[in-house]
């Protein structure tokens, strides 16, 4: 309630017009800058902005700040010692974060950022418990979308170190990929000085792969667009497989998370009046409801979330969801059905 809501994605339109809107287009560009900037000052002044990735939007604070950061877990409803990404414009800030970062490990920024992967690394002195859940690793990322790097920017031009950011959802829920999202999610917790970015839809749709740089060997610790051959490809170094007895905590790996209210259920409908995901080739059966029918598994990542919602807000008791075979992002879909399914 009462959270302004600062429209930005009119700079997605910018390049649509053509020179004889020069004049507007300038206009708009400023318009849209003068929010971010404005969001920006936000942040340093202790509030949460809530902004969109190319994966999901975040929930974001100066993560310099304890207080602010504090307030993530309150509007959240998220257990107080659980890690955050800090979010960082460049590779070049990457060391105010972190120390003996592996060689493999920039090869990693290098090759992905600005991109979906967060690195998990040694935390250098300013990434304090608060950030990093108690650990000694914190975790980076440099998201690759416009108004994302234009507030980061922003922020770190004011004297800003980081921005903390969790997906912007209650706590084990469904990942938010809209700015419309955000709201339904958060809106009613939110401060009224607190501010809401709309970019639009997020591209990837969900959230970063997780790479553990700080063995010898990197592991991927939440799979997403970036793959396991993509990372081996780029490192030069084997993947190792993560460990049963895993010390480093990742509350996006409890087996209960993305959920939405409706029971989801792997497979094809054997009831009526359900709702249903599948690709494109999948028929409809008779009285299902369709959410979704992607085409390929990038469009399926980029929709599912989007298609949780739309169930729920039609107030389905129970989604059937037909995962995407295959390598590439479609290991993590079936990484994020597999927690969402109720047995
Ligand atoms: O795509 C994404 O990663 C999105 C966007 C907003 O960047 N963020 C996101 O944040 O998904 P969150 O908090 O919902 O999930 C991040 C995961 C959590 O499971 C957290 O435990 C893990 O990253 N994580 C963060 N810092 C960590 C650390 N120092 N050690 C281990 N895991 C960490
Ligand atoms: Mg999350």
């Amino acid at each position: 309630m009462g959270t302004r809501r600062a429209r930005v994605s009119v700079i997605y339109f910018i390049s649509k017009l053509n020179e004889w809107d020069a004049l507007l287009m300038e206009k708009i560009k400023n318009s849209a800058k003068a929010e971010i900037k404005k969001a920006a000052h936000s942040l340093m002044d202790g509030y949460l902005v809530a902004f969109p990735t190319e994966t999901v939007y975040g929930l974001g604070a100066d993560a310099a700040n304890e207080k602010a950061v504090s307030r993530i877990y309150d509007v959240k409803g998220r257990p107080a010692n659980h890690p955050l990404i800090v979010h960082i414009s460049s590779i070049n800030k990457l060391e105010k974060w972190a120390v003996d970062v592996p060689e493999y490990a920039i090869k990693l920024a290098k090759e992905f950022w600005p991109g979906p992967l967060t690195l998990i690394l040694n935390r250098n002195k300013i990434a304090k418990d608060f950030i990093t859940g108690g650990q000694d690793k914190v975790g980076l990322r440099v998201p690759n979308q416009i108004t994302a790097l234009l507030l980061l920017q922003e922020f770190e031009k004011l004297g800003g170190l980081g921005v903390a950011a969790p997906s912007a959802n209650k706590f084990g829920a469904v990942s938010p990929t809209c700015a419309e999202a955000v709201i339904d999610e958060l809106g009613g917790v939110m401060d009224s000085k607190d501010l809401i970015l709309d970019g639009g839809k997020c591209e990837i749709g969900i959230e970063s792969t997780i790479v553990d740089c700080t063995q010898e060997h990197p592991r991927i610790l939440r799979p997403g667009w970036v793959t396991k051959n993509m990372i081996e490809e780029s490192s030069d170094k084997k993947v190792s497989p993560r460990l049963e007895t895993e010390q480093i905590r990742v509350p996006g790996q409890l087996e209960k998370h993305y959920k939405p209210k409706a029971r989801i259920q792997l497979g094809f409908p054997n009831e009526v009046n359900v709702g249903f995901i599948a690709l494109s080739n999948f028929k409809t059966p008779d009285s299902v409801i369709r959410l979704a029918s992607p085409k390929d598994s990038h469009s399926y990542a980029s929709e599912l979330y989007a298609a949780f919602r739309l169930g729920d807000a039609q107030g389905l008791s129970k989604i059937f969801v037909i995962a995407p075979e295959g390598d590439g992002i479609a290991v993590a879909i079936r990484d994020r059905l597999v927690r969402c399914v109720t047995y």
